[in-house]
């Protein structure tokens, strides 16, 4: 038998029987039994907004799927370039549509000069590298006027390539120009990671080759952020795109969305706070004065995982390589010891508060060299693929505008004032 539940209006005594499908009911049904009553559900608590292929996240469970592969198979054994085509085609590449795929993302890694020079070196000296990237990546929708034709598939497919290829150069040129080091243009003759880190770090040798340890952790650490379902900046990207926007907008909005410190700024969080404790010693006060109240454990617990988030085990993993490399992040025991008692204290526990993916990401990046203000920046570059994913789905079921009620709590009607009798 089909399961559902029953609502009955207790006014009226009406009653409504509505089905439930995919673990979720409709509100849709609900409205033939009750127009004009809304769920309320600020923060989107309980409230599934789409129907979704893309991925699978069990957060009781500790699970996490793009596609169906597991993200331990794909980190094991895929790479970023790889997981952004299935990402956004749904099945992984022949060696041929690889091929196809990876010339294409290479061959429009250049942004038009104007973005470089007349846009970015437009900014104050002491920009934020995410504020930057917000804005350039806004400002490429003025660069493309065909982005605008969203249901023509070739101009769709072209956006996409042009978003996922251009992202690290928007990167790299954000931070370059923070740090006052004159852009470095894209190497064609790279993959997709190492031809970032050469627009990072290169400065006067002819040709850039990376670590292949850190190139492959980077890679690691890109399939990884490259999608979470319906977390805030993608629930960003499918409200704006929703109302039709082109894809370069409708990405500005979601990278805005990702800045904030409860989501992607949250790995810097962690670095500050782990700098700010200075010594093992001074953790167990720490996370006295956290269980009072003050302050947040940066990395800590998740509005889905309520279990180890599968992410943070395979980037600790993913840390011990790199720390081979660099040395050890001197950040490190302090994190390891945070971990250890607060996964053994009831207020934790209880909680299900544990280590999510920002708690070791951020201490990998500082060890690569990459300065705090680039880690949003470093999420946003993978992101791209998820969001143009989501993005692509939600077009594809023409979906209505993203609208939602209100319950409205203020004043009743009263008569204006004029200014000088108040
Ligand atoms: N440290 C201490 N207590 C916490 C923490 C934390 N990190 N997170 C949640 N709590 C407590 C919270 O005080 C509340 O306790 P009580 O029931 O006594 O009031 C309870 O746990 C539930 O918290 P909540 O704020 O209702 O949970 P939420 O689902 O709204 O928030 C979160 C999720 C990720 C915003 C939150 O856990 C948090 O602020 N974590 C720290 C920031 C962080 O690491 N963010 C990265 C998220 S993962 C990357 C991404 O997806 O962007």
């Amino acid at each position: 038998m089909a399961e559902s539940i029953t609502i009955i209006d207790n006014r009226t005594g009406n009653q409504l029987e509505i089905p439930i499908e995919h673990g979720g009911v409709s509100a849709a049904e609900w409205q033939k039994l009750l127009p004009g009553i809304w769920f309320t559900d600020p923060g989107f608590m309980a409230t599934a907004a789409c129907e979704s292929s893309i991925t699978y996240l069990d957060g009781e469970g500790g699970i996490l799927r793009y596609r169906g592969y597991p993200i331990e198979q794909l980190a094991e054994s895929s790479t970023y370039l790889e997981v952004a085509y299935l990402l956004l085609h749904g099945e992984l590449p022949t060696p041929a549509q690889f091929e196809a795929w990876r010339h294409d993302i290479t061959y429009h890694t250049f942004i038009h000069e104007n973005v470089r020079k007349r846009f970015l070196e437009g900014f104050h000296y002491d920009a934020h590298p995410m504020g930057m990237l917000v804005s350039a990546v806004a400002a490429l929708s003025t660069f493309y006027l065909d982005a605008k034709d969203i249901f023509n598939e070739e101009s769709r497919n072209k956006q996409i390539i042009r978003l996922i290829a251009k992202m690290p150069t928007l990167a790299a040129a954000a931070h370059r120009f923070s740090v006052g080091m004159p852009f470095v243009y894209p190497d064609n003759s790279l993959d997709f990671c190492a031809n970032f880190l050469s627009m990072m770090w290169k400065v006067a040798e002819p040709h850039f080759q990376p670590d292949p340890v850190l190139t492959r952790a980077l890679d690691i650490l890109f399939m990884l952020h490259a999608d979470h379902e319906q977390n805030c900046s993608t629930t960003a990207m499918r409200v704006v795109g929703s109302s039709h926007s082109d894809p370069y907008s409708a990405t500005a909005a979601a990278a805005a969305a990702l800045y904030g410190p409860r989501h992607g700024g949250a790995n810097e969080a962690v670095i500050r706070m782990l700098t700010e404790i200075g010594s093992i010693d001074e953790v167990p006060a720490f996370v006295e004065s956290v269980k009072q109240g003050h302050g947040r454990l940066q990395g800590f617990g998740h509005r889905v995982y309520k279990n180890y988030d599968p992410r943070a085990k395979i980037i600790k993993r993913t840390a011990d390589e790199v720390f081979a490399v660099t040395g050890k992040n001197p950040l490190l025991d302090i994190a390891l010891k945070l971990e250890e008692i607060a996964l053994n204290d009831e207020y934790f526990t209880s909680r299900k508060l544990y280590p999510n993916v920002d708690f070791y990401s951020g201490l990998i990046y500082q060890a690569m060299g990459f300065p705090l203000e680039m880690f949003p920046v470093l999420f946003a570059i993978p992101r791209t693929s998820g969001w143009l994913a989501h993005w692509t789905e939600m077009l594809d079921q023409s979906s209505k505008i993203a609208r939602p009620r209100q319950l409205y709590i203020g004043a009743d009607q009263r008569d204006y004032v004029p200014l000088n009798q108040r």
